[in-house]
């Protein structure tokens, strides 16, 4: 049986990875500055998540949500305390779009509504709900159409304000990524965050909080909305949450209610996801990421906004965006084949930084040194 041809790959077989380290099957060292699509957050293959994972395993790996999993009561705790919110429900599934998808039904019903307010160049997942609150039409199945969603431009106050003008009394929800990932590193404003919060409460609709990305410690506070000082009413999360064990889930605010059988899934919160996402917590406060991840972002972000050949360098924490000029547009295939560097990319002509919350400030110079080096080299190819 041949593998389903959807995803674009380099030729590269990893098969070690240490911190912001991986190796191929040559022995050829790489720098990890995409973290397997911002999904590494503790570091590769961090031996307190090791041993916890595999002392689950020897226990008990998988039950199934019928039964008490103390894990779970125990990850809820840990959470409330990490991300401040210690007055959420934590509802637990296996991807980001899955904990989008749920979080949109979630408004729906508590809302009795049918509409949601998306925003331009968003990316919320593929299945169905999600896919639709998604602004890419080529990944949008005849079948996810919907009247429901209207997008919104980006950071627009006033398109914000006249479409609750006009139709408030019918919107479930607003979606928003705190900074757009796949969309090219987009910050949402303070003010344009306070708007939503501010409508979504006189409105009545759910504010939610797509922190998939951008959540989690990356962006140098727990969630990147945190940056404006509002509370939304659901927040999304996944890729960094187990450190590339598949664990994802939403919290919940104290107003929203659960109803028996509302929401639910087989694989969900289960032993090993609890004990993955639950290590990572660990480490993320023994080892003060969310901290680093502030302090190494912006270091990396003042350096590279010395190289004058990057345009518009942008984000925030240990996520971080910039532009390359025409000239420059294999710097990122360069990257990985010249310096061995992984980088990530958003098109057209964006390089993404992901890396693990735990780079140090010696991974980082050596990510700058090779973007030096790379520049210079394809500078003197264009001249000669
Ligand atoms: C902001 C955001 N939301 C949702 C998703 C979907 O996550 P998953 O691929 O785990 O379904 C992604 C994935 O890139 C994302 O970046």
């Amino acid at each position: 049986m041949k593998l389903f041809d959807v995803y674009p790959i380099n030729d590269i077989t990893i098969v070690k990875a240490k911190g912001s380290y991986v190796w191929d099957q040559e022995g050829q060292q790489y720098l990890d500055l995409y973290g397997g699509h911002a999904v590494i957050s503790i570091g590769h293959t961090h031996p307190h998540y090791v041993q916890r994972i595999t002392e689950q395993l020897n226990k008990v790996g998988f039950y199934s949500n019928s039964i008490r999993i103390p894990l779970q009561e125990q990850l809820a705790d840990k959470l409330g305390k990490v991300s401040g919110r210690p007055d959420y429900q934590l509802f637990l599934c296996n991807s980001g779009a899955e904990a989008n998808e749920n979080a949109l039904k979630l408004a729906s019903f508590h809302t009795g509504r049918k509409k949601v307010v998306a925003f331009r160049k968003s990316f919320h997942g593929r299945t169905s709900l999600a896919v639709a609150v998604t602004d890419n039409p080529a990944i949008v199945a005849p079948v996810n159409q919907t009247e429901n969603v209207i997008f919104l431009p980006f950071n627009d106050d006033a398109a914000l304000e006249e479409c609750f003008a006009k139709q408030g009394n019918e919107i479930a929800a607003v979606i928003i990524e705190g900074i757009q990932g796949v969309g090219g590193i987009n910050v949402a404003e303070a003010g344009f965050l306070q708007a939503i919060s501010r409508l979504c409460k006189q409105y009545g609709s759910v504010f939610v909080a797509d922190s998939v990305q951008c959540g989690y410690g990356r962006s140098g506070k727990f969630f990147s909305h945190d940056f404006a000082g509002v509370d939304a009413d659901i927040y999304s999360m996944a890729k960094g949450m187990g450190n590339g064990f598949p664990v994802a889930g939403i919290i919940i605010a104290p107003e929203l209610h659960a109803k028996h059988g509302m929401l639910g899934t087989t694989f969900g919160g289960n032993h090993l996801a609890c004990a993955a996402a639950l290590a990572v917590l660990e480490v993320i406060e023994q080892e003060n990421l969310i901290a680093n991840a502030a302090e190494t972002g912006k270091y990396l972000m003042d350096e590279l906004k010395k190289i004058p050949q990057l345009q518009r360098v942008r984000g925030k924490g240990l996520m971080i965006g910039f532009d390359v000029p025409e000239e420059l547009k294999d710097l990122r295939k360069n990257l990985l084949w010249n310096q061995r560097v992984f980088t990530g990319e958003a098109k057209p002509n964006t390089i993404r930084l992901l890396p693990s919350l735990a780079l140090r400030k010696k991974d980082a110079d050596e990510f700058l040194e090779a973007i030096r080096e790379e520049i210079h080299t394809m500078a003197s190819v264009v001249v000669k």
